[in-house]
């Protein structure tokens, strides 16, 4: 049985050690954390599981098959530059770094080992990437607009941007990420960001709020939104949608997906999605129960087609994990869906955004 050991038993390490104790094809041998007593907790809920806060004893001791990294942004580097060295393949969360340079290095160490690697973006595992790839391919998109408005995390490192990156870097590269998948890629961004709105929160230090543009290879806009202002939950938003002359695709990722526009919505509703119109709608004449769409006059219309919804049902945080141990497993790691090197692109694209911030200047990208 292939030997497992976490480094980093917080709060992302608790969601991996979940998923952990439902394989009975693995065993889970070492947790390590700089914190002894997380670690010691960690290692009581697995037998045999031993804790330690010096990761090269971990490796020495254990000698683990594969690795999962769960660390804070800024604290990477050493781990895996001494796994790549002892031929560990590694499963690292996002951000995989803070400083692009050391991502970098770390990538040409991995190719050179020719490590199986996958990073945490799990949102690629999800139910809903086909039939948003499905969306994106039978209607043109022209326009992105993504919002993700929420609170502060409770980590005590993510207020201060230093550590963290801000939150594009940190949280909602997973929405810059899944563009990336489903899309096209970046080739400039222009971000501003604005302080000022959060208010008493001790050692607060980042953005409150980010509005990038970006240009897509493809000659599509778009408008990524984030902030982390909000304090009530009637302030919270989070969407992804990809909108087309006259259909739009609106992407909560992990949670679902609506079609709106009736050949989409067709196509979405023959595939079994729920629709949430009332049935007559279909036509697509106006006056229904659903979104809206734009007609040639310019005025805003009721669509007519309340759209079709689709739910995840993968559980993609529990497939991304098993689709990593399952390659490590087989020695064959063309299944996972991102792998070291293509994270790092999502890397690029966000600290894009923290360069164009500060410089106060658009900010080109070359990622393939
Ligand atoms: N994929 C996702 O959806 C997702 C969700 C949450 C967090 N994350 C990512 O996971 C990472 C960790 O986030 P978190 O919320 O679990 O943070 P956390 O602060 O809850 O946990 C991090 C743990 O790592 C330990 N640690 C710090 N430096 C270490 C080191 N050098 N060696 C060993 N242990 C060390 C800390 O003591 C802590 O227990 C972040 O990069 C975050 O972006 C990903």
């Amino acid at each position: 049985m292939k030997k497992l050991a976490l480094i980093g038993c917080g709060l992302i390490g608790n969601y991996h050690l979940e998923h952990f104790l439902d394989f009975d094809d693995i065993e889970v041998v070492g947790f390590c954390d700089l914190i002894a007593e997380r670690a010691e907790s960690f290692a009581k809920r697995v037998p045999d599981a031993k804790a330690y806060t010096d990761f090269r004893r971990m490796f020495d001791e254990t000698e683990p098959d594969m690795l999962f990294i769960g660390i804070p942004p800024d604290q990477h580097g050493e781990i895996e530059f001494e796994a790549i060295r002892r031929r560990i393949p590694f499963f690292v969360e996002k951000p995989l770094a803070l400083d692009l340079d050391l991502a970098r290095r770390i990538n040409a160490a991995v190719e050179e080992a020719g490590l199986i690697t996958a990073c945490g973006f799990q949102v690629r595992y999800s139910s809903l990437v086909e039939p948003n790839r499905r969306f994106i391919r039978e209607n043109e998109v022209v326009f992105i607009d993504c919002l993700r408005m929420g609170g502060i995390p409770g980590a005590p490192w993510w207020t201060d941007k230093a550590r963290s990156g801000g939150q594009i870097v940190e949280q909602t590269i997973h929405q810059f990420d899944i563009i990336r998948y489903l899309f096209d890629e970046p080739v400039e961004v222009f971000t501003y960001g604005t302080r000022g709105f959060v208010k008493g929160v001790p050692g607060y230090d980042t953005d409150d709020l980010t509005t990038t543009v970006v240009r897509f290879r493809g000659g599509a806009l778009g408008t990524l939104s984030t902030g982390c202002y909000a304090t009530g939950g009637d302030a919270v938003d989070n969407k992804l949608t990809f909108s087309a002359r006259d259909c739009r695709a609106e992407l909560r990722i992990l949670t679902d997906l609506r079609l709106v526009g009736t050949a989409a919505a067709g196509a979405a509703r023959r595939d079994g999605g729920e629709g949430d119109g009332d049935g007559s709608d279909e036509g697509g004449g106006e006056g229904g129960s659903g979104g809206l769409v734009v007609k040639g006059d310019g005025a805003m219309y009721a669509s007519g087609d309340g759209g079709v919804l689709l739910r995840e049902t993968n559980k993609a945080g529990i497939l991304c994990d098993r689709t990593f141990i399952d390659a490590v497993i087989s020695g064959d790691g063309s299944k996972i869906r991102s792998p070291y090197a293509d994270a790092l692109k999502s890397l690029e694209f966000t600290l894009a955004c923290n360069r164009s911030m500060e410089t106060g200047q658009p900010v080109k990208l070359n990622l393939g």
